[in-house]
């Protein structure tokens, strides 16, 4: 294993504000870091805004600034936004910081130097969106692929980079070192595109159409092409050649990006590197776009989502755990918020939010809050161990090789096992028998340490979240966010004292609801009709008036007493939207047995008040001379299935 890890994000281009997009890559950047640094590894995590070039001068005009006005005030927006996402670079890079402009020169020079760069004369064609020349087959009906616009035509003399000299060493290179770009299928790309030759790279654009940029440092007519420019920012950030971060951090370097940029960072970067003689990056990872209805989400299309939208609505780590979770790394995903509330009221509110309220909840109740020392004879629990230790090293599999929402899929399941040994162990029964108190000591036990190990892994991906879950548990955050600490299962100490926190993620509501009462009304009003009609006949119904009664699954997001209401619990259930019912079973089950249960109620019967509560459906329970039984199904079901 590494112990020192250097992250980098695009730099972005400051003609526009950040938007998801932009957010994704620099997320994903920061869970890596903060992933490392859990691992107890050194290391470096760079970002920033590339700010050269004739898109952004355009950009500048469009706002009536100057360009230095110009980029300087979008720059401030980037570095402002990542915060709000709980991101944290090491540095904030701007291709117009003077280490920079020196190290563009220096390298440029060097490359010179060494032959690789020539003057010639070139036509071709020239697109301005893009910033650089395309070949006839590289445009699709004649133009751009990506701006769909024609390209100019335009001669003139230039400086090139003569990168052909290096493409069998690239092809051998990206062959023998499968890890290089990942996930596969661009390697792939890449590799397809090496089959033909490769043309040299147009390296500079004349001062007499272009001035902002960094200049040529053999000929003061030119300024440097922007991708030129903006790749050596990777190095710049280290302080490329003399300082000791760069000996450190170069030999580990890996980059994120999105498939727009691949041949920039697959083909360019690479053969950049070789020519000044320094080994190339360790990894390339890309990803695929976040699109809205089928169109990548981009300010030049307009159809944007802010980050600090996002963050309005649903908090930082809800957000980052969205991102992470709905998109898989390499592939293309649909954004869009209804996802996003779903995502969260399932996963967030009702599996981790409702295991961490009635884990301690319970704890509270039967143990004064303070964590026993486990006792008695294992029972299901042990399998909860057995997952909880399984789970580690399989997340951090996934982890390291980006697999980020794979690693989240596999946390999750493991908390709905914690969720399920809550209701197999029962420990409401455990505390009503004295007898049982050392089972019910191994119970509350193996479920604190499940949280513990839960939170170090939530961490990197929501970092406040893991710090409230500690918190709660009695844990310093700071000396336990250690991967370490994950691996020894049994290192909470007994008698640790938990605390009360707030519900770690509140429901959001969702527009299912206002759909659900409608059908809700038009139902009944044909229900009633029928059910009348076959009360004439003895007591029998036909399926097509089964039908009409809506059973569905639900799952119980809190349960709480009525007050002077001995026989009532107001159940907060989630159908899938949130309703409440009252149910007449305070008299056989604590509130805390019931939430994250899933029941079975019907959804369709009219709404009515009891005791000031709405209650808006029944709770189906059987009864025999034990008692009552809550109706449930086998294996957990989506909340809202209907039953039939
Ligand atoms: N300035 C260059 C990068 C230079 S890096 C040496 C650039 N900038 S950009 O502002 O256009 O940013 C492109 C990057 O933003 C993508 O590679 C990706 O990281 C991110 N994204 C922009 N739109 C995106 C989506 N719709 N979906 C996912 N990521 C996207 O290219």
């Amino acid at each position: 294993m590494s112990e020192k890890f250097y992250i980098t994000t695009p730099i972005y281009y400051v003609n526009a504000a950040p938007h998801l997009g932009h957010a994704y890559s620099t997320v994903v950047a920061d869970v890596q870091n903060r992933f490392h640094e859990l691992r107890g590894e050194n290391t470096f995590f760079l970002t920033g805004t590339d700010e050269h070039g004739d898109k952004i001068v355009l950009a500048a005009e469009k706002q009536g600034l100057d360009p230095k006005a110009y980029v300087d005030k979008i720059s401030a927006m980037f570095r402002q936004t990542w915060p709000l996402l709980s991101i944290r670079p090491d540095r904030f890079i701007r291709t117009t910081d003077p280490d920079h402009i020196r190290t563009v020169q220096k390298i440029l020079q060097k490359v010179y130097d060494k032959g690789d760069i020539e003057f010639r004369e070139y036509e071709g064609l020239y697109c301005f969106g893009c910033e650089r020349f395309y070949m006839e087959r590289e445009l699709v009906d004649g133009k751009c692929p990506d701006h769909h616009i024609k390209p100019v035509r335009l001669k003139e003399k230039n400086y090139f980079f003569r990168m052909s000299r290096y493409q069998d060493w690239l092809i051998d290179h990206i062959r023998s070192n499968p890890d290089f770009i990942s996930p596969e299928r661009y390697r792939n790309e890449v590799l397809s595109f090496l089959k033909e030759p490769l043309e040299d790279l147009c390296i500079s654009r004349p001062t007499s159409r272009l001035t902002w940029g960094i200049p040529l440092p053999f000929d003061s007519n030119f300024v440097t092409y922007v991708w030129f420019d903006a790749l050596i920012n990777y190095l710049t950030g280290l302080g490329y050649p003399d300082d000791e971060m760069f000996t450190r951090f170069w030999p580990v370097a890996e980059h994120v990006i999105a498939k727009d940029i691949l041949k920039p960072h697959g083909i360019y970067w690479p053969t950049m590197l070789r020519s000044i003689g320094l080994e190339p990056f360790k990894r390339l990872h890309v990803h695929g776009y976040w699109q809205m209805k089928e169109h990548k989400m981009s300010k030049s299309l307009g159809n944007v989502v802010t980050p600090s939208e996002l963050v309005d609505a649903f908090g930082a780590d809800a957000t980052r755990y969205c991102l992470m979770r709905e998109m898989v790394f390499g592939l293309d995903a649909a954004f869009n918020t209804e996802s996003f509330k779903t995502r969260i009221n399932a996963d967030l509110a009702n599996d981790l939010g409702n295991l961490v309220s009635r884990v301690l909840a319970m704890l509270n109740k039967y143990r004064g809050g303070q964590v026993p020392a486990p006792s008695g004879p294992e029972g299901p629990e042990a399998d909860l161990k057995k997952t909880v230790q399984d789970l580690v090293p399989a997340w951090e599999r996934n982890m390291e090789a980006f697999m980020v929402h794979k690693a989240l899929r596999i946390l999750w399941e493991a908390i709905n096992v914690a969720n399920k040994v809550i209701d197999t162990t029962a420990p409401w029964t455990l505390a009503k028998n004295p007898a049982s108190s050392g089972r019910l000591d191994t119970v509350l036990y193996t479920l604190m340490e499940s949280l513990r190990v839960f939170a170090i892994l939530v961490s990197p991906v929501m970092p406040a979240t893991a710090e409230k879950m500690l918190t709660a548990l009695g844990i310093n955050s700071k000396e336990e966010l250690r991967l370490e600490n994950a691996r020894t299962w049994g290192m909470l100490q007994p008698e640790t004292q938990a605390a009360r926190i707030p519900s770690l993620f509140p429901r959001l509501e969702t527009p299912g609801r206002k759909c659900a009462k409608k059908t809700i009304k038009n139902d009944k009003k044909h229900g009633d009709k029928k059910v009348a009609e076959n009360q004439k006949q003895d007591n029998c119904i036909g399926i097509e008036d089964f039908t009409k009664v809506e059973l569905r699954v639900a799952t119980v997001i809190r349960a709480e007493r009525i007050p002077k209401a001995d026989r009532l619990l107001k159940l907060t259930i989630n159908c899938p939207e949130e309703r409440t019912i009252v149910a007449g079973v305070a008299e056989h089950f604590e509130p805390e047995e019931l939430a994250g249960k899933q029941v079975v109620i019907v959804a369709n019967l009219k709404p009515t008040k009891l005791r000031g509560v709405k209650s808006e459906g029944m709770m189906l329970v059987a009864k025999d001379g034990n008692g009552l039984h809550i109706l449930t199904t086998d294996t957990p079901a989506e909340a809202g299935s209907r039953i039939s």
